[in-house]
């Protein structure tokens, strides 16, 4: 197998896989990593002492781009006194345009790959170590890599990707660019991904995919979905099925009877609305309306009406007025969401949005943002009063960042939720009283 020819390269050695963006760029990385504990490097998270440092980047908005470009930048001097390998890889990377400006501007780079070349890690690394050139691969490559090794990490949570790339081509968003077409995985090598994860002490999984709605399409099969989450749900010992991003243009009606009928899947739902306005809506060619939304959500809260939505939104798209922001005010409070993913839009080239010209200031944007996050906050933080008093199973994932003598975890919606503890609860399940709400996070006690 290619792989195989890098094997002992990294013997002695080390590696930092540096990862920016979404789930999916943080699985991508545990692969990534996956393949460097394989060739033999041990990994770190000091710069200094990497001897190959890879930086997995994103593309969705021009901040997530010049946060890359600006740390890029201050790994020169690391590279000129230590001889570190430099390596960009990802969505970035598989712009031609970006991969360019990496190659003339950042020459102390010796090796860019594209989210298509992911595959092809070792052998490029091989290559950019024994050559000495620079090396770069963002040629496209529909084919997924099963059997990849995958560094999990080791706690009680694990990422599973169960299809790559998406085809909705919504107007503002890159991703189908550079993640190409929507692949889905078999259900049997998925599957198997999630018994033996679970074997080894997973107890929860998140199943990623741009669009899990549409998973299956590509084999010609109608709610496939539906089907694999019964599937992953009967996996014995596995505790928690979390899933995203969901489509409201794909959502079936059976995924929420599913979600209500098993027990480890919790009632929490991702559900990017991205606008509430119909006219806004069809200039993002998001191919649903307003009123679509609200029958699901409607549906759902009438068979989980503990239900834990969550949902995104874009501000400011170049065709948005001040009536289509209120329209998207109008419904945040008609949906009632536990907290929201909200972006100020950001054209990304070679979109079809980044033709249209806008009828808003940056000023208007910055302003509308503003606003919105202050409804959502008082709605957050109204829904998560309504916990205070109520016994909470908790996922406990560690200790506190913040507080060494507070643990943190997750509820089934998904909040976090911090307690006094001792570490030893770390990757187990807990009842934690809630005590204290505030508008990200849920404070309580252990019972
Ligand atoms: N500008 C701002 N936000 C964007 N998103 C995707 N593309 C853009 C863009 N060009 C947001 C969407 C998506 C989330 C992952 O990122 O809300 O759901
Ligand atoms: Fe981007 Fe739309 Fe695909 Fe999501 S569904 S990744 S927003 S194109």
């Amino acid at each position: 197998m290619a792989r195989m020819a890098a094997q002992n390269r990294g013997k002695n050695k080390k590696a930092l896989v540096e990862t920016y963006g979404c789930q999916a760029n943080v699985n991508d990385s545990q692969r990534l990593m996956g393949m460097l504990l394989e060739m033999g490097y041990t990994l770190t998270s000091e710069r200094e002492e990497a001897d190959v440092i890879l930086f997995n980047t994103c593309a969705v908005r021009d901040g997530a781009e010049q946060r890359v470009f600006g740390n890029l930048g201050a790994l020169k001097n690391i590279a000129e006194k230590r001889g570190t390998l430099i390596g960009v890889c990802g969505c970035m990377a598989q712009q031609s345009a970006v991969a360019q400006r990496i190659r003339t501007r950042y020459r102390f780079v010796d090796l860019v790959f594209g989210t298509h070349a992911q595959g092809k890690f070792p052998i490029l690394l091989e290559e950019a170590l024994t050559t000495k050139e620079r090396v770069c691969d963002i040629s496209e490559n529909t084919e997924i890599a099963e059997g990849v090794p995958t560094y999990y990490g080791g706690g009680a949570k694990a990422f599973v990707s169960i299809m790559y790339g998406c085809d909705n081509f919504c107007s503002y968003c890159i991703v189908p660019y550079v993640r190409g077409r929507e692949r889905s995985r078999r259900e049997e090598d998925i599957l198997a991904e999630i018994c033996a994860l679970t074997q080894s002490g997973v107890k929860e999984i998140m199943l990623l995919g741009q669009n899990v709605n549409s998973y299956g399409n590509d084999f010609g099969e109608k709610d496939a979905f539906s089907r694999l989450l019964r599937r992953v749900s009967e996996v014995e010992g596995l505790e928690r099925i979390r899933f995203m991003s969901s489509h409201p243009k794909d959502l079936s009606f059976t995924l929420l009877e599913t979600m209500a009928q098993y027990s480890n899947i919790p009632h929490q739902l991702h559900l990017p609305l991205q606008s509430g306005s119909n006219k806004v809506l069809k200039d993002m060619n998001r191919r649903y309306s307003r009123e679509r939304y609200l029958e699901i959500v409607e549906y759902a809260r009438s068979l989980m009406p503990d239900l834990a939505l969550t949902t995104d939104i874009i501000v400011g798209f170049p065709t948005e007025t001040e009536e289509d922001f209120l329209q998207t005010c109008d419904m945040l409070e008609r949906i009632r969401c536990d907290s929201i993913f909200s972006f100020i839009y950001s054209p990304r080239q070679g979109t079809a949005a980044a033709k249209m010209e806008n009828v808003s200031t940056k000023e208007e944007q910055a302003e509308r943002f503003k606003r919105m996050l202050e409804l959502q906050n008082t709605i957050s933080l109204d829904i998560n009063r309504s916990f205070v008093g109520k016994v909470q199973r908790v996922l406990t994932e560690g200790v506190s960042k913040t507080d060494a003598a507070m643990l943190t975890g997750r509820n089934e919606a998904n909040k976090i939720v911090n307690f006094p503890g001792s570490e030893d609860l770390k990757d187990k399940f807990v009842d934690v009283k809630i005590t204290r709400a505030q508008t990200w996070v849920l404070q309580g006690e252990l019972i």
